[in-house]
């Protein structure tokens, strides 16, 4: 490929005398070994526009952002910046070139101020600025988009909205004309959704651009101006947002068939109590994080626990899965305690978890998929690999996993076909029979296809008789599949109803603290 920084870029998408493009794609390629991520993909996006890339699992979507901010450069085919042809060979040169990528998995310093973070790699001296003077421009940045933060604070004390809006802060006071925004809502509950896009509005307005990935079709209709679907590495439609298509459509031009996520709930009487907790509370270095819980699940349940993230789901699921002891009351897991056992135990007593730190401790990145799929299966057996690959192989198939193979490096999935492999593995409860399952968020991050599957899978075992405590932020998800709704909210249950008469308004309060008492 030419070095020449300044050819004139010609593209389909502005011939004739039209304005260029404030960033294109012209033909690039990009293969990892195995797969061809992007195909010749052609993108542009205009000033002042937000364009959204939709696609399946493992599309190339994140692939072609990391280009266009320089993150890794195409095979073939080249990007321009306002119609000039450009070589942004790392992230800083895409950011002299205005163009700023805020990852999923923010990057930030937590012990350090929010001031020192934005300034952080900044080559404008910025160390020469007293501090005052740095949180004061900080805060005008920020200001000036309707993103108020304090620059005072540490950003290890802040929730992950004012974290990525930390983020979003810190590309524009590095002088970002368009950012490039990889699934930023999948992170946020409703009301930080509602001020991200706020704030995107307030940047376009401003003249920025907004390249936005997201899988939930709603927010991708409301926010996009276009939409472009990659499927298999190539550009497969174009399509107008803002009203001009709907769901459904878009659900059909990603994945080629209609999808149905309706409500579905137990269809058999339930059974024996599996779940038992009683009284459990939980308290870390002097904070009430779990306040005398009590509540069961039974053979052939879905109980769903609603709430805003940070209100004990997290410490709640460990408890359950072993891997924190709860400072009183008890647990039991098929009648057997399960109170300071530990998770091996809680395993052995027919637990399969489903945590929501995925990478971190369901999921080891430099193994293949093959061993993490077998890294829970019983310990006492010797697993023979050889005999446990077709089983590997279907999985990857039933799941629809997009790797060459149960060989493939967990780490080398794309965000959501890594989610996938930690559902098949739990979900498909290839040793001790499951008899309890908790699942924390288990459809974040994926497409709708795979949600559809996910929560057929989920069905199915409640079918099976399973006992299932679905951990979830996506109120619409616990709607529509749980047969009974627990709200958490400040470690304690301020809310349960039966999920058919479940008032999407009153589970609502419940989570925003404005009711308490058990009812229904
Ligand atoms: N660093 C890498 N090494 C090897 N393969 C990779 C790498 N990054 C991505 N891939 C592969 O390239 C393809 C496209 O991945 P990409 O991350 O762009 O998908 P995506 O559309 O962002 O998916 P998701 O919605 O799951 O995040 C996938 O098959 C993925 O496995
Ligand atoms: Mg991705």
């Amino acid at each position: 490929m030419s070095n020449t920084s300044h050819e004139v870029a010609s593209g389909p998408y502005h011939s004739g005398g039209a304005a260029p493009s404030a960033l294109s794609a012209h033909s690039v390629s990009k293969r990892f070994p195995g797969v061809l991520a992007n195909d010749s993909v052609d993108f542009d996006i205009q000033p002042g526009e937000v364009h959204t890339l939709l696609g399946e699992n493992g599309a190339g979507k994140s692939t072609l952002a990391a280009m266009l901010c320089g993150l890794y450069q195409p095979d073939s085919g080249y990007i321009a910046r306002n119609g000039q042809r450009v070589v942004l060979s790392s992230p800083r040169a895409g950011l002299q070139h205005g163009i700023a990528m805020v990852h999923q998995h923010f990057r930030l310093v937590d012990r350090f101020t929010v001031a020192e973070n934005v300034i952080l790699g900044s080559r404008n001296l910025s160390f020469v600025l007293d501090r005052r003077s740095i949180n004061e421009r900080v805060s005008e940045v920020a200001e000036s988009y309707g993103l108020p933060i304090d620059p005072t604070a540490t950003v290890g004390d802040l929730s992950v909205g004012q974290r990525q809006r930390v983020e979003i802060v810190k590309a524009l006071y590095q002088g970002a004309e368009i950012l490039l925004l990889d699934e930023p809502t999948a992170v946020l509950v409703p009301a930080e959704v509602e001020k991200l896009f706020e704030n995107v509005h307030a940047m376009t307005q401003a003249g920025k651009s907004i390249v936005f990935i997201s899988h939930k079709l709603g927010e991708v209709v409301e926010i996009s101006d276009r939409v472009t679907v990659l499927r298999g590495g190539k550009v497969t439609g174009h399509v107008s947002g803002r009203g001009a298509t709907d769901t459904k459509d878009l659900a059909r031009l990603m994945v080629g068939r209609d999808i149905n996520l309706g409500t579905q709930r137990a269809s058999h009487p339930t059974g024996h109590e599996v779940l038992q907790i009683r009284d459990v509370s939980l308290n870390v270095n002097g904070v009430n994080v779990l306040s005398n819980i009590s509540f069961n699940v039974h053979e052939g349940e879905m109980v769903g626990i609603a709430g805003v993230a940070g209100n004990g789901q997290k410490e709640l699921a460990d408890t359950i899965a072993g891997l924190l002891s709860p400072t009183s009351g008890s647990i039991s897991i098929g009648g057997a305690t399960a109170t300071d056992r530990g998770p091996i135990h809680a395993r052995e007593l027919g637990l399969a978890y489903v945590p929501e730190d995925r990478l971190g401790m369901g999921l080891v990145p430099s193994m293949s998929i093959l061993d993490n799929l077998l890294l829970t299966r019983d310990r006492h057996i010797v697993v023979d690999r050889a005999s446990v690959r077709p089983e590997a192989t279907r999985l990857i198939e039933q799941f629809e996993i997009k790797a060459n193979g149960p060989d493939h490096l967990a780490r080398k999935l794309s965000g959501g076909n890594a989610q996938k492999v930690l559902l098949a593995r739990e979900l498909s409860g290839g040793r001790t029979a499951t008899k309890l399952l908790v699942v924390c968020s288990p459809t974040r991050g994926l497409d709708v296809g795979a949600i559809e599957t996910v929560r057929r899978l989920l069905d199915d075992a409640r079918s099976a008789g399973q006992a299932i405590l679905l951990i979830s932020e996506d109120l619409d998800e616990i709607m529509s599949l749980a047969d009974r709704i627990l709200v958490l909210y400040r470690g304690s249950i301020a809310h349960e109803t039966p999920g058919e008469t479940a008032q999407i308004a009153t589970v609502g309060a419940a989570m925003a603290g404005l009711t308490t008492g058990v009812n229904g």
